[in-house]
């Protein structure tokens, strides 16, 4: 974990990567924190690319009213390829210096926090991170912001779909985000009672799929439901469903949630989640310490240095795969 000893009196805060909901909840945390310990906050624009170009303003107290419920993020978010150059990152930092930000929250996934990590090695400004995206993959942090209730917005879609596939006596393959990870996929999986979960870290493939279905149908289950994570292995949903077709004559219908799992009012968890983290920056901030992301481990916050976040991957966790398929028999 990286210090400084620089008093601070200006900080800025930024979303970066996708969306997540309490993305507010964590930026209002920040506003409402740092100008209690008499710090000035800046909003930066849609990320490093507000940053680069010079979208740096202000913020109030009351700027940050009625936002705690809301989804999507106020000071919008962007994913930057001129960040990831250097001379991008030059441009960026001579903007903060010009605006006389002396330190930086950084509210965003593992992309975000490459590029932080890169504005204090090259630039010497102090980041602390805040983990927010949905797909709750992230080294370091047991929980990111947005997490919970991306599952419970896919968890409600998938029990109304349930309910039509138990009237027509349908498989359905519902296909959930998380291009990467499986954490989503998995933990609706559970909580929805799904046949069989498809998963980036998991191993499970059409044809161990279909035998269950079999088996399910040989007890006399009349209809299923598989979640698939829209990672490519072993396919997209409709890969699946036409894979599925072709071996087993079985049909499956198809359900892509997409980008309404990134949108919605934030559950209590994500809030309080958000509101801890975000003071929690603050705190960090103040205290001299930087180039870390505060994350969680049970119910207690830690710092971890970004450059461990950013070095490791997060895995989802291989038990529940099996646990859900005990459960759905
Ligand atoms: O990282 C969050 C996430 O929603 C992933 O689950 C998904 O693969 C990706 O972002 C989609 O990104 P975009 O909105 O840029 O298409």
């Amino acid at each position: 974990m990286a210090q400084f000893s620089q008093k601070i009196k200006r900080i800025g805060v930024f979303t970066s990567g996708g969306d997540a909901p309490g993305m507010n909840a964590a930026i209002r945390a920040v506003v409402r924190v740092g100008i209690a310990q008499n710090l000035e906050v800046y909003g930066i624009q849609n990320g490093y690319v507000g940053m680069i170009e010079n979208k740096i303003h202000p913020l109030q107290l009351r700027d940050m009213a009625n936002i705690i419920q809301r989804g999507g993020t106020i000071l919008k978010t962007g994913r930057s390829s001129e960040f990831m150059k250097a001379e991008g990152r030059t441009k960026a930092a001579q903007n903060l210096k010009a605006a006389q930000i002396d330190a930086l929250v950084c509210i965003g996934g593992d992309g975000s926090f490459r590029g932080a990590h890169a504005l204090w090695e090259e630039h010497q400004i102090p980041v602390v991170g805040v983990p927010g995206t949905i797909d709750n993959d992230i080294y370091g942090s047991d929980k990111t912001i947005g997490f919970d209730t991306a599952v419970n917005t896919a968890l409600e879609a998938i029990d109304r779909i349930r309910d039509t596939a138990a009237s027509h006596d349908r498989l359905f393959i519902v296909e959930v985000m998380g291009r990467n990870s499986g954490f989503i996929a998995s933990h609706v999986g559970l909580a929805g009672g799904a046949e069989e979960i498809f998963t980036p870290e998991g191993n499970t493939t059409v044809e161990k799929a279909i035998d269950r279905i079999k088996e399910a149908i040989g007890r006399g289950k009349t209809s299923s439901i598989l979640i698939t994570a829209e990672g490519q292995k072993p396919g997209r949903a409709y890969d699946l469903a036409d894979a599925i077709r072709k071996k087993s004559g079985m049909d499956a219908k198809v359900c892509i949630l997409g980008h309404q799992q990134r949108g919605g009012s934030p559950t209590a968890a994500d809030r309080i989640l958000a509101s801890r983290m975000g003071a929690a920056a603050v705190d960090s901030l103040l205290k001299g310490y930087c180039d870390i992301m505060i994350g969680t481990e049970g119910e207690r916050l830690v710092q971890v240095p970004l450059d461990l976040v950013t070095k490791n991957e997060k895995k989802s966790q291989l038990d529940l795969l099996s646990l859900a398929s005990i459960l759905a028999t």
